[in-house]
């Protein structure tokens, strides 16, 4: 996608389509310049529409003005912004992601916008990389695996964004191509979340993420079955046992060349590319989406896609241990007991909560690092999607992360991926004792988001701050929203590139 930005006024070009915002019940006196000036070179069109209560400017919808040769222009398409003390970048990422898909429908290849132009508190820079990040989600689709998707649709070519005022001309440029590297990644991770297990095997990945370090020019390495063996990952591998598919650890490092006291981070991102719950087999209803039990991973991924490409000054390495979880022969039964990376052992209750399993080798791996913060991400429990919807990611974290937590979650209310606390409070892991082993790996339904929580922190080096992400219920939509598609989501890429810019800052 080529991502333009003009200086120009929409009254003296020409193009086959504008998009221009506006508020609900602004009947006159229009807050952009450009709506004000199409407004008068069509004869009062677009007050009309208004006053005729045909548009009402309310959020998300659209209404179409042919110009029939007032303008150079020969449409204009207009999208409601809603109220406009409520605007916000979110609500501008809705919009530019709302008329991306309209214009794509009309089958125009150029998305000519003004939007950014309506700024109220948002600095142009913000605002145009929500436009970009907008129209670049929503346009999103999943088409690799159908085989007549050539003709299917147009495919929009280019994205540009016309600015009146050459004074902010570069701060929009600036803003535009950071919304474009995120947006990119983020498609980056639900293309492969998106991938079906039969594709996306952890060889898959490892494949993948190498081809990605070597595009973005960051350090690749992975740990095969033997390698873990040899260095006890068994609670990793006691996962793997039921699977004919090679586990893969992958492991990915990025360092600016010219920086040397930067803070390290490790990000984890949990590989199941595909939960059958194993011997503790799933219902069938609903499994096919287990195949988005590797959604950790491939945020993971897109996040290093997007750190490496902004050349953020951090030092980060990405963990993800991948492997399927399958009832096969060798599987790992419920009660049996393994020795972690660790050395702590733990009984296997139940074997489909193996998420934890691979996240508690890949935690204890992390220290190796020395990192000043270890987040991770995983579909961990279906009671966090039960507690919290589809609408925030549950958050959980040691007392060390107390000033990196606050810093995330205001960076899921920027993003719109929303993150929300669940208490971690020591009586907790009172519910993993277990009679045989240090810990048995569930402990009832009742708080078990938590209580999964719980068990990660046995894994976390004491002093390390640690925030624990569950994306159960973020990581797949099952409807289409204004620029979140069905299927993969994505998330966690833009929160944490936007927590990691903040962290920065600060
Ligand atoms: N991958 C699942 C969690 C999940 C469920 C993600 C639904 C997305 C949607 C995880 O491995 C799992 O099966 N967890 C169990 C834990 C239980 C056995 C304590 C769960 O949530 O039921
Ligand atoms: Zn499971
Ligand atoms: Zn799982």
């Amino acid at each position: 996608m080529d991502i333009l930005v003009e200086h120009g006024k929409i009254e003296e070009k020409k193009y086959e389509i504008v998009v221009l915002g506006v508020f609900e019940n602004e009947t006159s006196d229009f807050t952009s310049k450009s709506l004000q000036a199409v407004d008068s070179s069509l004869n009062g069109a677009v007050r009309d529409l208004l006053e005729s209560k045909e548009f009402s400017g309310k959020l998300n919808t659209i209404d179409m003005l042919r110009t029939k040769g007032l303008l150079p222009t020969k449409r204009i398409l207009l999208v409601g912004l809603g109220n406009k003390d409520s605007f916000s970048l979110e609500r501008l990422r809705q919009v530019s992601g709302k008329t991306a898909v309209r214009t794509r429908e009309l089958n125009i290849q150029q998305i000519v916008t003004s939007l950014h132009e309506i700024r109220q508190s948002i600095s142009p820079a913000n605002a145009a990389q929500a436009i970009i990040e907008g129209s670049i989600l929503g346009l999103y689709q999943f088409k690799e695996l159908k085989t007549d998707h050539q003709i299917e649709s147009s495919s929009i070519k280019s994205i540009l964004l016309l600015e009146r005022d050459m004074g902010v001309l570069d701060e929009i440029q600036k803003g535009a191509n950071i919304g474009n590297i995120i947006a990119e990644s983020t498609n980056f991770a639900r293309d492969l979340a998106n991938m079906p297990a039969n594709i996306a095997t952890p060889s898959y990945l490892s494949a993948k993420a190498e081809e990605l370090a070597t595009t973005f020019s960051f350090e690749y390495d992975v740990l095969d079955e033997s390698n873990a063996r040899e260095i006890g990952m068994n609670a990793f591998l006691s996962v793997a046992l039921g699977s004919d598919q090679p586990a893969k650890f992958i492991i990915l490092e990025y360092k600016p060349s010219d920086n040397e006291k930067l803070d390290t981070i490790v990000v984890v991102g949990k590989a199941i590319t595909f939960d059958s719950g194993g011997l503790s087999l799933k219902q069938k209803a609903g499994m096919e989406n287990m195949k988005y039990d590797k959604s950790g991973g491939c945020t993971v991924l897109g996040l290093m896609r997007a750190v490496s490409q902004l050349q953020l000054p951090i030092h980060l390495l990405g963990l993800i241990p991948s492997t399927e979880n399958l009832p096969g022969g060798k599987a790992i039964k419920p009660g049996d007991i393994i020795k972690s990376l660790s050395g702590k052992t733990i009984e296997i209750v139940n074997t489909d909560a193996e998420g934890r399993l691979v996240l508690a080798d890949a935690l204890t791996y992390a220290k190796k690092y020395a990192p000043q913060l270890i987040i991770d991400l995983a579909t961990l429990t279906g009671a966090c999607k039960v507690a919290l919807g589809t609408h925030a990611s549950g958050l959980m974290a040691n007392k060390e992360a107390e000033k990196f937590k606050v810093l995330l979650k205001t960076a899921g209310e920027k993003t719109g991926e929303r993150c929300w606390e669940l208490p971690l409070w020591k009586e907790y892991s009172t519910h993993l004792i277990s009679d045989f082993a240090d810990f048995k790996n569930v402990g009832g339904r009742d708080g078990a988001a938590i209580i999964a929580a719980a068990f990660l922190s046995k894994f976390v080096e004491k002093g390390i701050p640690w925030i624990h992400l569950d994306i159960a219920g973020t990581a797949r939509s099952d409807r289409k929203k204004a620029y979140i598609p069905k299927g993969g989501t994505g998330v966690g890429v833009r929160l944490i590139v936007q927590f990691f810019r903040d962290l920065i800052r600060n």
